[in-house]
This record gives C-alpha cells, structure tokens and sequence, in this order.
C-alpha cells in the first residue's frame, strides 16, 4: 500500500455544488438566513414530523437548549446521561448548569443499564438522555416507560444516528425532544449545525422556552472553511497530512467548554439542505460497507460485535466493536489509523475531570462503560472507502482477531 495512504475515519457527504450553495447563502443580503432556515426546517418537517423545530449552531447548542428549556419545570435540573458516550453531552449538561447522574451502558448493545436508568430516575432525574452511539440504535421502549412512571422526559441524542431507524422510524423521533448533529464528520453536515426537535407537549414548551434565547445566526465563514478543508484534504492520498499535525487534534476526543446558544449559521443551513439527498446514499454505503466487515469480524475470536434490535436499522456512523486487549492495542498504532480504525472515548464521564463538580455519581463502578473505555474500537464505513480498503481491513481483522 502507498505509504502515504491515509484512509479517515468518517466522512460526510459533500460536493463542490453543495460548497457554492453556501457561499451564495452566505454572500446573500435580504433574508437569506431565512430561505436556508426555512430549506432545512421543511426537510426535517418532512422526514421527523416534529412539533416543532429549532435549528442551533452545533447538536451540544441542540442538547443544551433542550435542558435549559427543561429546566423552568424543575428548579437545580438533575439529569441522566450515558455514562459511556461523546464528551459533548457533559458539556451540554455544563453549558445548561444542571447536575448529572451518569448510568452505565451495557457494552453487548451500547443500550442503557434500565437498572440504572430507573436508580437514576429515584435520585430525582427529570430527563433522560440516550444516545444511538455510532449510529446503533437504541430500543427507548422501555426507557420511556420508566421515564412516563417517574414524571421525567426523554431526549433522544441522535446525533450520530443519521439514516438510521428504530421500529421503521428515523431515530431522534422517538422520545419527547429529539437532537440532531450537522457537525465535521457526522453523517449530514453543514460544517458545524444542530436542530432540536419536539414531539410532544411538554417537549414543544421546552423548545419555545429557549426558542428567543439563541443569539443571531453567523453568515457561516467559519463553515465555508471546515468544509473547503474537508472537501480537499479528506482524500487518502493528501489525509496523511493534517493528520500528523498534532495541534488540530484529529481523531481525538477532547472535552470541549461550553459556548453561548446560538442559532445555526446561513451557510450551514443552505450546505445541509444542498447534501440532503447525498446523506441518504451514503448512509446505504455504510450498511453495505458495515455488513461486509461484520462478516470478517463474527468469524473472529478477538471481537465481539454489537448486538441490535430486529427492528433496528444501524446508520453506522462507524462500525463499533468490542476487541481483546491486544486488538485494542493494535488499534492505537499508526497501521491501524492509516487504514480508519479507531478506538473508542478514551474515558467514561464519570473519569472526566472538567465534569467532575457536576456529577453526583462518578464515584459508582461502571462497569460496562469502563469495559468500554477499554476495549471499544471503530471501523470505518464511509463511501470513500475503496475496495483495496475493503480488503485491507479485513486483512487487518483476521490478523488481530484470531486470539481472544
Ligand atoms: C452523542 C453525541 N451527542 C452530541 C454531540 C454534539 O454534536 P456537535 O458536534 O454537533 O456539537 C455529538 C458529537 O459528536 C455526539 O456524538
């Protein structure tokens, strides 16, 4: 293989025409905010039947605007998140000055501990975060029953869920408030961009609670570069570059400080509405590409891989699995990256220190999301995977896989 080579872990699907759509939204005077906005908000209408729609900066502005709305019914918030997931959901849970109590995760599913979930529910959690994590989704059944019995609501973080369902509806539909991402990676960009979503009552009073409380949309300067970097450097031959460069941080995952809650830039709404179509291809490549590595990887004693409902539709975001210690290490080493791999969050929340204050049960043992702290590690799925990268995975699966 080229030496150079340098396969990225996600891609989002983006074109030269979706770029030029932004800039031209951008560049745009009189009420071009509102005809992007308005582009986007008819799409998701369209697909999430929602009550009621915000469009935010990034999907932590989306959570984050969801518990602050959440919190007027209940004063000093108590919240309960995963305690194996993204780091943003901390900073949401910082940026909406609410308290948390993390529940584990079972690391069979990547689904909540329900034993958990209803201790939490005890404690005095008014809201119940669960997230589809690398687009494996998540059965709320159960989740909202708890929920319903204890007065408390559920918000569906589906921010890595694109093109992936649950009982044949989009995940991010199922709860009272749904999230979603447009951020650099995810399956639908725009650069950076989020949108809360409202199905219920007391969901839509949340979201028209915090609704004023968004400052101005940018133009989206900031966007239009993240995604002219993408379009250009995301291709394996030029990859290997930026990621050598330590301080962009690539393919890490770094716990980001909370930022005031804004509304999503003109560039970014007109770049989402552009790719929309385009997000749904990809995601159909994912699962091919997903279901051809979960042959290789069932075959192999060092990897155990996540079990999904029968009702389930993974998005696959990435393809997550669980590997022994000496796959795990071997997916740290710089072979692995050149091909994609990754491993998981490095740490559960419970062991993050910027959160540590808002975190009422971090001394608990978290057993699963240890374990997945551990030993969780990611394939890559994307369409710009070729077939030399198919297979070179699968070399690379056999190789590491045969010994538990
Ligand atoms: C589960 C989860 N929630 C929330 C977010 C935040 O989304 P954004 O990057 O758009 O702020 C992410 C981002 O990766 C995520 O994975």
């Amino acid at each position: 293989m080229n030496a150079w080579r340098h396969q990225t872990p996600v891609h989002s699907p983006l074109s030269p025409a979706a770029l030029l759509q932004g800039l031209r939204a951008a560049l745009s005077r009189n009420g071009a905010h509102r005809h992007a906005a308005a582009q986007v908000e008819a799409l998701l209408e369209e697909r999430y039947a929602p009550r009621a729609v915000l469009l935010t900066e990034s999907g932590t502005a989306a959570l984050t605007a969801a518990l602050v709305g959440l919190q007027r019914d209940h004063e000093a918030q108590v919240v309960a998140i995963p305690a194996y997931s993204c780091y943003d959901v901390a900073t949401a849970v910082e940026g909406a000055g609410a308290r948390a109590l993390l529940y584990d995760i079972d690391p069979r599913t990547l689904g909540p501990d329900l034993v958990q979930v209803e201790a939490a529910l005890r404690r005095g959690a008014t809201a119940v975060v669960v997230a589809h994590l690398y687009g494996c989704p998540v059965d709320l059944t159960t989740v909202k029953r708890l929920a319903v019995a204890a007065g408390a609501v559920v918000i569906e973080d589906a921010a890595q869920g694109a093109g992936a369902t649950m009982s044949a509806r989009p995940v991010g539909t199922h709860g009272s408030l749904g999230v979603l991402s447009f951020g650099r990676g995810k399956g639908l960009t725009g650069g950076r961009g989020g949108a809360l979503l409202a199905f219920d009552d007391r969901g839509a009073r949340a979201l028209e609670r915090v609704r004023g409380m968004l400052a101005e949309p940018r133009r989206g300067w900031t966007e239009l570069g993240l995604i002219s970097a993408q379009l250009l450097l995301e291709r394996p031959a030029l990859y290997g570059l930026p990621a050598s460069l330590p301080f962009l941080h690539l393919g890490e995952t770094i716990y980001r400080e909370p930022r005031p809650l804004r509304t999503s830039a003109t560039a970014s709404c007109a770049i989402v509405a552009a790719t929309w179509r385009l997000a749904d291809r990809e995601a159909e490549v994912r699962r091919a590409n997903a279901e051809r590595l979960l042959l290789e990887l069932r075959q192999q004693p060092g990897f155990a891989v996540i079990e999904t409902s029968p009702t389930a539709r993974p998005g696959y975001l990435r393809l997550p699995v669980i590997t022994s210690p000496h796959a795990r290490r071997a997916a740290t080493q710089a072979a692995a990256r050149r091909l994609g791999v990754m491993p998981g969050y490095p740490q559960p929340l419970c062991d993050l220190q910027p959160f540590a204050t808002r975190c009422l049960n971090r001394n608990d043992a978290f057993r699963g999301s240890r374990l997945l702290a551990e030993r969780l590690c990611t394939f890559p799925t994307h369409g710009r995977l070729d077939a030399g990268d198919l297979a070179g995975l699968e070399r690379w699966i056999r190789e590491w896989g045969r010994s538990q």
